[in-house]
């Protein structure tokens, strides 16, 4: 999978890519993300890439210029073969793991950050094909949501995680929240780990687990046992 991210703030989004499991993904070209500073395609002299709102209010607006030649010049590298052009906002529908496991099985998405107080309408009328937002919540900009994004689906592509298994039985993967876990000592102040685990019955165990996923999903979240699965 190749995913481009567009930003203003290339900074922000470099670190995170070069650690854990997303730098390992790349390093294993199981993905290939690449980070575009959105000035490097400013198209005046001054390398304007923002500016006031038409009609006044506060805060300034990502130009559409360099966004689009941006964008376009993606496009042309791969013969228009974009999967994605998805902007991350707060009016975007909202992440979850669903949308994560269908993202995972494109080829290539292309990420605007925008900053300031958004991105200039035609932008998001003519290229963006996917708004996305992680959560009832206003950050300062898209680089974060980015990365949100980023994780969530890259570790869900085939061979990023080592143990094969491990997504699938993550949180929200079937509607249910994850089990607890425990690791060595067994005994640790006092408090002892659940027995079951440490009896080598799997189908204990795996019992064991089940009833705590329910358990604490009808805790926690309800509402995941209320509704449909995607
Ligand atoms: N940009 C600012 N806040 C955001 C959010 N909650 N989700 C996606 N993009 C954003």
């Amino acid at each position: 999978m190749r995913i481009d991210i567009i930003t203003a703030l290339p900074d922000i989004v470099e670190g995170p890519l070069q650690q854990s499991i997303l730098r390992r993904a790349a390093e294993r070209r199981l993905v290939d993300i690449r980070v575009h500073d959105l000035r490097a395609y400013a198209t005046d002299k001054h390398r304007q890439i923002d500016d006031y709102p038409f009609g006044g209010g506060a805060g300034m607006v990502l130009k559409p210029e360099p966004l689009f030649a941006c964008v376009e010049a993606i496009q042309d590298e791969v013969d228009g073969k974009v999967d994605e052009v998805i902007y991350l906002t707060p009016d975007g529908q909202t992440l979850d793991q669903p949308l994560a496991n269908r993202l995972s099985m494109k080829d290539h998405l292309v990420l605007i950050a925008g900053h300031y107080k958004g991105i200039d309408q035609r932008v998001r009328d003519a290229l963006v094909t996917m708004e996305v937002s992680i959560g009832d919540y206003v950050l300062s900009g898209g680089e974060l949501p980015a990365l949100v994004l980023v994780d969530a689906v890259v570790r869900l592509i085939p061979d990023v995680l080592g143990d094969a298994s491990s997504a699938l039985t993550d949180s929200f993967q079937d509607g249910l929240l994850d089990a607890p876990v425990y690791t060595r000592p067994a005994e640790f102040r006092g408090l002892r780990v659940p027995e079951v685990l440490l009896s080598g019955d799997h189908q204990r165990i795996d019992a064991w687990r089940d009833e705590q996923r329910i358990r604490k999903t009808k805790e926690r979240r309800p509402d995941l046992l209320a509704c449909e699965k995607d």
